[in-house]
């Protein structure tokens, strides 16, 4: 007979089962559940049991329950009850509490080679060849409500990544900005100032929203756009509302904030008669050298029509950067195709004619043209005719070059020629 005895948790058992469960940790690693997850369990939708001889607590299983899913968030056994089917006596105790609930799978995450591996297997566990990720999003929850308040969010994992092409912009924008902000200490050793607030600037469609989220996904800070537009509409106007935004982005720690076609409240001043968007303007210009006096955040200015920005506002001081984003060449043109042509479709494309036929094509008007194969394939291959098989395997050159035909590039030689302008007049690099 167990000299055991197995029996509901109680809260009073609590000091103990956390004694027991620091203990039986043999492996010297984490467990995967902290305590605020047990404490959760039991104080919420979960079940634990306790093994106990005489007064003391000698083990202690807890499950946390969902739908008809068990998770073992805690099981611990005492240095000198190992061994001896303990173990396996809490499972089978706690197995039949839960399964009164209704709860049929069981599963549970150990760190390898943790106590009581044996008790899985004695009752029927099957070990699963699975990995295990795990990531801890570095945030306050205090910090999480701020930026809900502010519309932000945090984005995911990858993004830089998925950027195709474009090299040359991403290593500048690897260099210059991520570097240094993402290693501050390193920087400071070679006296190098983290910027603090950047403009993209280049013809619509080319990328640069695409880039403000992809430094923010690669820095892991959040993201917060700025839309003047709904600012706009906040009973004491845009100006009081756009300081009122800051503020609020200024509690935040780490964050990339992003305004998106800038021209339109920092535009050039001087008009007459004057524009009611120059107070706005000179509060922006204000608010620039504000944010830029703590570390760890970045602010990123769009824009289509940079020569169209007021000079005040570009200047060295506000801006750390002024970043071209252009068309993308031929190499860009057919790493983009790759991303947005399926695999299985690819090894059959002839990337080359479409490379060629997309010269002054963005990485928009691609996706665009790409998506519009796809989608004429597709209908052809199910309402098509039946002895046609061919639209089955996928889009086809064909089906590619006929969207690109169809697709009137963003780009004219006149907006290439005025870019490149800017380039030599105002990007600073
Ligand atoms: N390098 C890239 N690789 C793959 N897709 C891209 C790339 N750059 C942009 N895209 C795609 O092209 C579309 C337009 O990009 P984005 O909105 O970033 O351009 P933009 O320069 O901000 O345009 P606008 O000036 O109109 O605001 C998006 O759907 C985006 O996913
Ligand atoms: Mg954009």
């Amino acid at each position: 007979m167990p000299v055991w005895r197995v029996r509901d948790v109680h809260d009073d058992d609590l000091d103990e089962v956390v004694r027991i469960w620091e203990q039986s940790r043999t492996t010297g690693s984490e467990p995967v559940y902290g305590l605020a997850e047990v404490l959760g369990a039991l104080h919420g939708d979960g079940v634990g049991v306790v093994a106990v001889v005489g007064e003391a607590v000698v083990g202690a299983a807890v499950m946390r329950l969902g739908g008809d899913r068990g998770w073992l968030v805690l099981f611990a056994l005492a240095s000198d009850w190992r061994g001896r089917g303990l173990g396996s006596a809490l499972l089978t105790e706690l197995e039949k509490r839960v399964a009164a609930r209704g709860v049929r799978r069981l599963s549970a995450l150990l760190p390898e080679g943790e106590t009581g591996a044996q008790a899985f297997q004695n009752c029927g566990y099957q070990t699963r060849e699975l990995a295990y990720f795990e990531r801890v999003v570095p945030m306050e929850p205090l910090e999480s409500e701020r930026l809900e308040g502010l519309g932000g969010r945090v984005l995911a994992h990858g993004l830089w990544a998925a950027l195709a092409g474009m090299e040359h912009e991403k290593e500048l924008i690897e260099r210059r900005i991520v570097l240094p902000l993402s290693d501050p200490g390193l920087a400071e050793r070679y006296g190098v100032l983290p910027p603090q607030a950047v403009v993209l600037f280049g013809p619509p469609g080319t990328g640069k929203t695409t880039f403000a989220k992809a430094i923010a996904s690669r820095l892991a800070w959040p993201f917060v756009e700025v839309f003047p537009s709904r600012l706009a509409a906040s009973a004491g106007g845009l100006a009081p509302a756009l300081r009122d935004t800051f503020h609020e982005i200024g509690e935040l720690e780490n964050v990339v904030v992003f305004i998106d076609e800038v021209e339109e409240i920092a535009g050039r001043r001087g008009d007459k008669p004057p524009s009611p968007l120059q107070g706005v303007t000179n509060e922006l210009l204000k608010l620039i050298p504000a944010f830029r006096e703590r570390e760890g955040r970045l602010l990123v200015c769009a824009t289509n029509f940079v020569r169209a920005l007021d000079p005040a506002f570009l200047r060295h001081g506000r801006f750390d950067y002024v970043i071209p984003v252009g068309a993308p060449d031929a190499v860009a043109r057919r790493a983009i195709w790759q991303r947005y042509i399926p695999a299985g479709v690819r090894e059959h494309i002839d990337l080359a004619a479409l490379v060629e036929a997309t010269d002054l094509f963005t990485p928009a008007d691609i996706e665009f043209a790409a998506r519009k194969a796809s989608q004429r394939a597709l209908e052809h291959a199910v309402y098509g005719p039946l002895d046609d098989d061919n639209g089955r395997k996928g889009p086809t050159t064909e089906d590619y070059l006929d969207a690109v035909g169809e697709t009137r590039p963003t780009l004219t030689a006149t907006m290439v020629e005025e870019f490149n302008e800017d380039i030599a007049t105002i990007a600073r690099l």
